[in-house]
């Protein structure tokens, strides 16, 4: 086997930046010297994968998976090194030599026959469905009401029988170890030759780049004794789990997003009737292969699988392989029909097009899902549920979403919102969190100047320290929320004023501009800023975590305040009363907060 030397090796990576490479599958961020993102090779909320630009080099902190260009290539492609290395020759323009290898041309010869045969056999069975020896197969077109565009743009056929396919194909020169090649032909004990569909309506499988590479064939009679589909077997030019049907057709719609069938009669029966944005996975589970598809083609992906539970356990599995992949997912919810064939035939596109639009969240089909074991009239039941419900609802991190969700799940289920924020709340705070974020406020206030309390300490740092690094993401909802005079520490109140007076919103450029703060003290606070170790994990959930603290904080100090304002005995009755007012009105903030 001839190998590509290491100067070519070089050439192709030079041509091909790690960090262009990645931020083609992974949304990077910079941190530091470092882009970090969410790794693509494992289920993860917060960014451990990390791409060096000056080593060229990837490694992931929670995975542990890592390398060069070449590795991240195969191993989110699936190719092998060779592959990979023309991947990425092509993608950075270099021109391979000449390849002699023999072993590798007489592959790329057989797939090259292999295509050819998959190609004349999609039209030859085409051809045939409109032959009058077809005319079973023209019935049941006719019962399942498709029209002829629809044969057309989906290439749907009939099968002959016996060795009429072999036969065809031996006509058109190719050869027998050909033909076996591809799984459409079979060979018996006597040696004869004999087709793998017989009689049946045939769905070729065509690639995204509209080669036919396997078919699906349905029975035409009504007889359970006998398989309802068969498909074509995996082989060098077919592998189930990287296909999906009607992509070819679906990746030509406006719509951004995709509508997921599970049968080739429900995306065609959709096709025809003016949803040309559906594909099929076709019974299996969604591969991880078939996600970087969908992701690759749509932003959103909805799952329009049949209404029975095997359908409605297997969106649970898919959605969780398209939410690795930061894809959103829903679900649409039918009823009065098994199938989105059935449902659009039954009461049209335009009613399907509805439920499409209020397919549901991830969350609430969770939820939805979590439902069916309880009778939510009965007590007992109701505090069960709710507590099913609260690792649903706690593991959604932006607490908008959260709250959204809440409301809903209120009203739908008839529980009262406060139980649920009392439960989520309850599970979100526990752990360690607490023990840097939360304490005791009475500690604040006897704390002298000089000697702030270490985890207080920590707190403030860890503000500025956002403030800093994700500028973009902090600094407005630190800024409505927290003030300068809520630091106790001067420093940080001082480097606080300069960061919110400056217009900058660059990490790079507030870094700068505070080195430039020429105070010996105040750069020393810095570096302990910067090397401090905050175990950030979502920057998004610190910050609302960070703030939530203060709030509670100052509306703690003001209920001190006004308890002890109202130990005043010579206090007026109208004075009074505003305290009182004020002092409920903490009291029930305090509760939404917690
Ligand atoms: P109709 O029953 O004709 O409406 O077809 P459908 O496409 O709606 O099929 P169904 O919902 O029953 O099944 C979904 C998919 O699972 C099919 O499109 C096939 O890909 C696959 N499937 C169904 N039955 C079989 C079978 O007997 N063998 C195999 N290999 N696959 C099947
Ligand atoms: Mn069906």
């Amino acid at each position: 086997m001839v190998q590509y030397n290491d100067d070519l090796k070089q050439e192709i990576r030079n041509a091909n930046d790690i960090v262009d490479v990645i931020s083609q599958y992974v949304i990077l961020k910079r941190s530091g010297r470092n882009f970090m993102g969410l790794c693509p090779f494992h289920k993860e909320k917060s960014p451990s994968f990390s791409v060096s630009p000056d080593r060229q080099y990837y490694h992931c902190f929670g995975c542990g998976k890592g390398g060069d260009v070449y590795n991240f290539i195969m191993e989110i492609e699936r190719l092998s090194f060779r592959e990979s290395l023309e991947f990425l020759a092509e993608r950075g323009h270099i021109q391979l030599p000449e390849v002699n290898d023999e072993e590798f041309s007489k592959k790329q010869y057989m797939i090259d026959r292999m295509n050819k045969i998959n190609l004349e056999t999609a039209m030859f069975y085409h051809e045939r469905l409109y032959m009058p020896l077809a005319k079973i197969a023209q019935d049941y077109v006719k019962t399942r009401k498709l029209d002829n565009h629809t044969l057309q743009a989906f290439k749907i056929g009939y099968s002959g029988e016996y060795n009429e396919l072999y036969t065809f194909l031996k006509g058109k020169g190719f050869q027998d170890h050909e033909i076996l090649a591809t799984g459409l032909v079979n060979q018996n004990d006597r040696g004869e030759f004999i087709d793998r569909f017989r009689k049946r309506l045939m769905f070729p499988i065509i690639s995204v780049s509209g080669k036919p590479v396997a078919f699906g064939g349905r029975r035409l009679e009504d007889n359970d004794k006998i398989a309802k589909y068969i498909n074509s077997n995996e082989n060098l030019v077919y592998s189930k789990k990287k296909h999906l049907f009607a992509l070819n057709l679906a990746k030509q719609s406006e719509e951004k997003r995709i509508i997921l069938v599970e049968g080739y009669m429900d995306a065609i029966s959709l096709y025809q009737r003016g949803i040309d944005n559906v594909v099929a996975s076709l019974g299996t589970a969604l591969t991880e292969e078939q996600g970087r598809l969908l992701r690759k083609y749509s932003q959103q992906v909805i799952f329009s699988y049949d209404s029975d539970g095997a359908g409605q356990n297997a969106i649970k599995r898919g959605i969780e392989v398209l939410e690795k992949q930061n894809c959103d997912a829903r679900v649409l919810q039918m009823e009065g029909a098994k199938d989105p064939d059935e449902f659009i035939i039954k009461y049209g596109s335009g009613r399907f097009k509805l439920l499409v639009d209020n397919a549901i969240s991830l969350v609430e089909f969770k939820i939805k899902m979590l439902k069916d074991g309880y009778n939510l009239d009965n007590a007992k039941d109701k505090i069960a549920f709710l507590k099913k419900i609260t690792d649903v609802l706690s593991s959604v991190e932006n607490k908008i979403e959260r709250e959204i969700y809440i409301d809903k799940i209120a009203e739908q289920y008839g529980i009262s919102k406060q139980a649920i924020y009392a439960e989520v709340n309850k599970a979100l705070y526990k752990g360690k969190a607490e023990t840097m974020l939360v304490k005791p406020t009475a500690k604040i206030e006897n704390s002298k100047v000089g000697e702030v309390d270490s985890v207080i300490r920590k707190r403030e740092n860890m503000v500025l320290y956002l403030l800093i690094n994700y500028p973009k993401e902090t600094k407005e909802m630190i800024q409505s929320n927290i003030s300068a005079d809520d630091l106790k520490i001067e420093e940080n109140k001082l480097i606080f004023e300069k960061i919110m007076a400056l217009e900058e919103k660059d990490s790079e450029k507030i870094t700068q501009q505070i080195a430039n703060l020429e105070d010996e003290k105040i750069q020393e606070h810095i570096s302990e800023i910067m090397v401090t170790d905050y175990e950030i994990t979502s920057v998004e959930k610190c910050v609302q975590d960070v703030i939530l603290i203060y709030n509670k904080e100052r509306l703690q100090n003001r209920k001190l305040q006004i308890v002890k304002e109202l130990e005043n005995p010579n206090l007026e009755k109208g004075q009074m009363k505003e305290l009182e007012m004020e002092l409920s009105d903490i009291i029930v903030k305090m509760a939404k907060i917690k």
